[in-house]
């Protein structure tokens, strides 16, 4: 009875506060601040697909620059007199490319490069030219480099070029600085032979934009990542993790150490989807784990590598002799410790003087580690034991990874999440990548998960629109939505990451993606905006948001709304999404105050919203959907708003 007193009590208080019977009353309680949010919560995912490492961040303008394709040519277009040589300086790139005198004063001997669907470069920039090269006869040679443009019907094809001088029997690396006076995203990198009768060896040849940061990643795409700000990163995928076989999983150890010594890789996602195909397409392991780990400290997230379990991609093979027996694990769990050891371990240890050597002896301080992407069945959990029982010994500072495969939900989740709390997995990585109507009915997703156990990592998701598999802003509002419940349950959800992330506008196998690009420009999604949004909103702590005494989950009857709330020291975000076609009108109730409390006052609100539902930001129009500040005054215990139909909303508040 007195409970009901109360509750009537309460109900009339809100209402006097909140005047408009229309308005729907979100209830705020101040008074008990919740779980954490941890710095990890909204982080990002890189996998090497559509051209997102090489040809995309990875700055490096040449494509096979050292000749070690399968094709050894692929990429290039020799003239005149060309071989390719396999007893190159470096030993696992052993190729390179002999140039010899043509015959003739008017013949020419080279070497074009097309880059990645084409050369990008810009007027009034500089790009670094390298080579390794020698003479090897010995003596003087050279080498004219020009950048080209092959469209040109002017009077010169190339538009800026420089000699570069080479001497001697011993292997050197050579350098030059191109500085074209025109823009031109589709260049191709000339090298001609330029001294008589000379025969000259070319190995490792790059071009690289002078404004790379840190000489290694494309400037605007490492940009659009710092500015998300986020927590966590992981890398390097994804189904490369695995291979489509265990000769081409990604083997970490290829990717560390001088860049002239890392053998290439081919890429899955050459071939996955035959209508998206790329001959092509393989990783040079340019960018590597210690770019890797070097780009999560400059933006500042936790690194979190992912490694294989010893299993080959599932969805590409049926048959158990594709993986790895459980018994000859011992390789790939060294990889795991030896992993750590390089990101971690002192200068005095072999791999910890191998990031020494690389330019970092400081630890990269490394404590989360994946093991596995898209498992499933129990040949999973039969390999992530013994890797659990090694690491734990080894490193127990370091939080495990586990999967719950590729499903959101069905028999092989329901499997592997109670194996993962059986081995003691830290984390469980959960992918969703689902249509519309799942985003819709996952608002409360997390609310009933057990507390007890791994936290949850959703390492990959996306909403794939029905008929629209495409970046679109309904599909970003949806994941918006979606988000609240990440939010509200952030004592269980520690990591969130959107997948993927980068595509190439010509190279693309996968969509939507977070950030497209062409060779000069890119452009942040819808997407990219609503993560934008939860990093830069973050917050501390959660705070319990209600209506009518339940979370606001788009749940029947509460109208296609979405909502969380959080505390950052005296300011107080709350996010709404509203899913519906219709306007709506809400009041802020901030409820657990004490009566001399002058309450909240408003601080601003961002609206994110467009009339374009189904188009998404383009290159040519990079900014036509991106959100809005608005001011958002008054001060109060309840304060109102409107929240436009089809938006996220965030809004700030300040306690006074
Ligand atoms: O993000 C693309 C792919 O989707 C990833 O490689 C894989 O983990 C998932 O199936």
């Amino acid at each position: 009875m007195k409970a009901i007193k109360f509750f009537f009590a309460l109900a009339a208080a809100t209402a006097a506060l909140c005047a408009n019977a229309q308005t729907k009353v979100f209830d705020i309680d101040l008074k008990k601040v919740g779980a954490p949010i941890q710095p990890t919560m909204y982080g990002i995912f890189f996998e090497d697909i559509n051209y997102a490492a090489d040809g995309g961040l990875y700055a490096e303008l040449v494509k096979n620059r050292s000749f070690e394709f399968p094709y050894a040519l692929q990429g290039w277009k020799a003239f005149g007199k060309v071989e390719i040589c396999d007893d190159g300086p470096f030993d696992r790139c052993p190729h390179y490319a002999r140039l010899k005198d043509p015959g003739h004063r008017d013949k020419q001997t080279g070497l074009d490069n097309e880059g990645f669907f084409g050369i990008g470069v810009e007027a009034g920039k500089s790009y670094d030219f390298s080579v390794w090269a020698r003479v090897p006869d010995g003596g003087e040679g050279a080498i004219r480099v020009e950048l080209v443009n092959t469209a040109s019907n002017g009077e010169n094809q190339f538009f800026t070029q420089d000699r570069v001088r080479i001497s001697g029997k011993e292997w050197k690396k050579y350098t030059a600085t191109l500085r074209p006076g025109v823009t031109d995203p589709k260049a191709v990198l000339r090298i001609f032979l330029d001294a008589p009768r000379a025969t000259v060896d070319l190995e490792h040849v790059s071009l690289v934009p002078g404004d790379a940061l840190e000489g290694i990643y494309r400037k605007d795409l490492a940009q659009a990542l710092a500015d998300l700000h986020p927590g966590i990163f992981r890398f390097p995928g994804g189904c490369i993790v695995e291979g489509t076989d265990l000769d081409t999983r990604y083997n970490w150890k290829n990717s560390v150490g001088p860049v002239e010594n890392r053998p290439i890789n081919e890429n899955r996602w050459e071939y996955t989807f035959p209508h998206r195909f790329f001959p092509d397409y393989f990783q040079s392991y340019g960018l590597g784990f210690y770019e890797f780990f070097l780009l999560s400290e400059i933006i500042g997230s936790e690194p979190l590598p992912i490694l294989s379990c010893g299993l080959a991609c599932q969805f590409q093979n049926d048959d158990i002799s594709a993986h790895v027996p459980v018994d000859e694990l011992g390789p790939y769990i060294q990889d795991a410790i030896d992993l750590i050891e390089f990101a971690n371990g002192g200068t005095d240890t072999k791999w910890g003087a191998l990031r020494a050597s690389m330019g970092h002896p400081e630890p990269f301080n490394l404590k989360y580690l994946g093991i596995g992407n898209e498992q499933w069945d129990s040949i999973y959990p039969e390999r992530l034991a013994p890797f659990v029982e090694a690491l734990r010994k080894t490193h127990p500072e370091i939080k495990i990874v586990g999967s719950s495969g590729p499903n959101s939900e069905g028999d092989q989740f329901d499997y592997l999440w109670p194996e993962m709390r059986r081995l003691g997995a830290d984390l469980v990585d959960e992918h969703f990548y689902r249509p519309e109507t799942w985003f819709l009915s996952q608002g409360a997703r997390y609310d009933s998960y057990d507390r007890k156990g791994p936290k949850v990592f959703a390492g990959e998701y996306a909403c794939h629109g029905t008929g629209r598999k495409y970046n679109h802003f309904h599909a970003s509002l949806l994941e918006a939505a979606f988000m609240t419940g990440l939010e509200r349950n952030a004592d269980i959800v520690h990591m969130a990451t959107y997948a993927p992330l980068f595509a190439h506008v010509e190279g693309w196998q996968w969509r939507p993606d977070l950030i497209w690009f062409d060779n000069l420009r890119s452009m942040r999604t819808a997407s990219w905006h609503v993560q934008h949004l939860y990093g830069e909103y973050r917050g501390e702590n959660v705070l319990r948001l209600t209506s009518a005494g339940v979370p606001v989950t788009g749940a029947e009857g509460q109208d296609g709304l979405f909502a969380s709330a959080v505390k950052d020291g005296n300011l107080i975000y709350v996010k709404v999404a509203n899913t519906s076609e219709t306007a709506q009108p809400l009041c802020f109730n901030f409820t657990g105050l004490k009566k001399k409390d002058p309450g909240v006052k408003g601080v601003k609100r961002v609206v994110f919203t467009s009339d374009r539902l189904y188009e998404d930001n383009t290159l040519d129009e990079p900014d036509a959907i991106v959100p809005s500040e608005q001011a958002f005054t008054g001060s109060g215990k309840a304060l109102e708003a409107v929240v436009p139909a089809l938006s996220f909303n965030v809004f700030v508040f300040e306690k006074e």
